[in-house]
């Protein structure tokens, strides 16, 4: 599957990027930043799952971001869309094949620590999944990676610092993964405060897995829409979170950017 999807992108890119980066949620403007060489939409590409939710434009743009070849998937596809682990594993196992080796992977949550607020950017220093399922579940895709691999790193500390030296106020956090597509209620929050997560989002994760798999580095940035439910009045909806990026887009804008001149 990401095989036939990758020979078909390698048959129109010039480019042999290194570098890639995934917007989540309303975050694809950051793509804007790119010298485009060209544009893919996911629907084009053989095998490929395209997102169904908006505020993902649901194309992969390739081009120069601060000189450097970038492959960008402008907008994401999600479990509670209705796609398996596995498939949500094949857009990273594409790049693998491209010979993708860093990835930058960005999302929208909701701010479960105190110390954040609405429109901030934070590192993600790890995360904490509860389902059983794996996108890497079945057979070993071996030439890809071991069966079993290590996730004490999955979100490289050194690309961290990386990331520190460009902001230095960046604060990092924990990301808890939770399914959707409904938000989670406030005693799940609450759950989640005590089990020590800071942030909680419906993405990111089986990606951060299979990158990990195939020994591609993460560096993962996630803009605080709203504090999570039950910690504010009001309730949570898509509009909400929509508006609350726009503060963020512009400070995420610059740390890929000037993180990928380092790189
Ligand atoms: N919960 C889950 N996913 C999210 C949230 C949230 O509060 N905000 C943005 N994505």
């Amino acid at each position: 599957m990401y095989r036939k999807s990758a020979e078909y992108i390698k048959s129109i890119i010039k480019s042999k990027p290194k570098i890639g980066i995934i917007l989540g949620t309303g975050l694809g403007e950051v793509a804007d930043a790119v010298e485009c060489e060209v544009e893919i939409p996911y629907k084009e590409i053989p095998n490929f799952p395209t997102s169904t939710v908006s505020g993902h434009a649901g194309r992969m743009v390739i081009g120069k971001l601060s000189g450097k070849d970038v492959l960008v998937m402008q907008g994401r596809v999600h479990f509670y869309e209705g796609y398996t682990m596995k498939e949500l594993s094949m857009p990273v196992q594409t790049m693998k094949t491209l010979g993708i080796e860093t990835i930058i992977v960005t999302n929208a949550s909701g701010g479960i620590n105190y110390d954040y607020s609405p429109g901030e950017i934070v590192l993600i220093s790890d995360h904490i999944k509860f389902d059983l399922d794996s996108p890497l579940r079945g057979e070993n895709p071996a030439e890809l990676g071991d069966r079993f691999f290590d996730m004490c790193d999955a979100y490289s500390k050194d690309l961290r610092e990386m990331a520190k030296e460009v902001d230095s106020s960046l604060k990092e956090g924990v990301y808890a993964y939770m399914g959707g597509p409904q938000f989670e209620t406030p005693a799940e929050i609450r759950m989640l405060r005590v089990l020590g997560a800071d942030l909680v989002g419906m993405s990111t994760v089986p990606e951060v897995i299979t990158a990990n798999h195939c020994g591609i580095k993460v560096l993962g940035l996630s803009c605080v829409t709203n504090m999570a439910a039950g910690m504010e009045d009001g309730g949570l909806n898509h509009e909400v979170i929509d508006k609350a990026e726009k503060d963020g887009k512009t400070r995420l804008k610059r740390i890929i950017t000037e993180v990928v001149t380092k790189l």
